[in-house]
């Protein structure tokens, strides 16, 4: 198949971690007969600093013209220091997720057995974990009406849902439902927001047209709670753009590193593909960020493309790494591989040049591929 990608490096570690998923998808296309085509574009502080703007009029328009976009990061720390700043880096990723009407971000959640130690819950809460979050992605008070009074000394942001925005991402979350264990809980504030409450009625409403899911209903304190508790309980969690943007990073500690978290945004137009994580300025440029969050979005990617065999065995290098204690230092601070040096063996894994047992001692760091 013939694939057109845009590439949004973004800021931070954002053009590290991408260019480890470009080295993957390549040997995919390689090794499977595919034909990937890269459109590099500017979004974030990055686009800010070059042309002025954080989402310039191209990066649309590629997008748009695109099959998918693969994300990196965004976000500077001049910028979150500055309250008064007028341009933001996110409100490049904000546009950018309108104008494509990607209104589901699809966060699933996964325990990697070979990382249960660095989970702060107990080995018996982490067995099996395995759940999906559906964040509303493009309403809520992300964006509503923001305002600053002028003598500086209120604000508001208004939260505002319509029922056809609930609607759509919820069929598509009970749909997917239907296909895993059959479990959706709406995640809401509903003895306190009013937009809660219609959320709850919403999907009330649509219970019935899919009788065989199980419908909890659960307000974001006591899910926040639950998470940590007893997370075996979720299977689908459905729930508004800021609920969902705190609930998954909290989720996200469950697999081990928020560095490994992917996601996808899907919606009326060209999907969109990221990690979870932010742009991590700390590590910029030191070739010690985790890239599996990136390369486990290119999987979905993959998977999106209509590719499972491709993305299965993405997922099956990373979790060979994994398990060979090939890792980076969100992991093991002591004995860590770089950035690089991961992207390096999850693409020689996929392209078969892995064969028998590791020599640990053989690796070198950088060195990938002398096995
Ligand atoms: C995320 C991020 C973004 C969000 C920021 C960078 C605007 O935290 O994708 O989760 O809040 O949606
Ligand atoms: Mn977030």
């Amino acid at each position: 198949m013939k694939k057109n990608i845009t590439v949004i490096n973004g800021d931070g570690i954002g053009p590290e971690v991408t260019a480890q998923s470009i080295k993957v998808l390549d040997a995919i296309a390689h090794i499977y007969n595919h034909e990937f085509h890269y459109n590099y574009c500017l979004m974030g502080a990055d686009a800010i600093d070059k042309t002025g703007t954080p989402l310039p009029d191209d990066t649309i328009e590629s997008c748009l013209n695109s099959d998918a976009v693969l994300f990196g990061a965004i976000g500077h720390p001049k910028y979150d220091n500055d309250p008064t700043a007028k341009l933001r880096p996110e409100q490049g990723l904000l546009k950018l997720r309108k104008s494509l009407q990607l209104y589901a971000n699809i966060r699933p959640i996964t325990a990697y057995p070979a990382l249960q130690h660095l989970s702060p819950l107990k080995a018996k809460s982490l067995d099996g974990i395995d759940f999906v979050i559906f964040r509303e992605l493009t309403g809520g008070i992300y964006f509503g009406a923001k305002s600053l009074s002028d003598d500086g000394s209120s604000a508001h942001d208004d939260c505002v849902y319509t029922k056809p925005e609930i609607e759509r991402i919820a069929h598509l979350a009970f749909s997917y439902a239907q296909k895993r264990r059959k479990k959706l809980t709406l995640v809401d504030k509903a003895n306190v927001l009013e937009t809660s409450r219609l959320w709850r009625k919403v999907v009330q409403e649509m219970a019935p047209a899919y009788s065989d899911v199980t419908v909890d209903y659960m307000f974001v304190d006591n899910a926040a709670m639950q998470i940590i508790l007893y997370p075996k309980q979720f299977d689908v969690i459905l729930t508004e753009n800021m609920f969902g943007d705190i609930i998954s990073d909290e989720a996200s500690v469950l697999c081990g590193s928020l560095g490994l978290a992917p996601s996808s945004s899907v919606g009326t137009g060209t999907a969109l593909f990221e990690p979870i994580h932010g742009s991590y300025p700390q590590a910029a440029g030191k070739d010690i960020a985790n890239p599996l969050g990136s390369i486990l979005s290119a999987a979905m990617m993959l998977e999106y493309f209509g590719m499972p065999e491709e993305a299965a065995v993405v997922r099956k290098a990373v979790e060979w790494t994994l398990q060979n204690k090939f890792v980076t230092k969100d992991i093991d601070s002591i004995n860590f591989y770089f950035t690089s040096t991961i992207g390096d063996l999850v693409a020689d894994y996929v392209s078969n040049k892995i064969t028998g047992e590791v020599n640990q001692t053989n690796i070198e760091l950088r060195k990938s591929t002398i096995i």
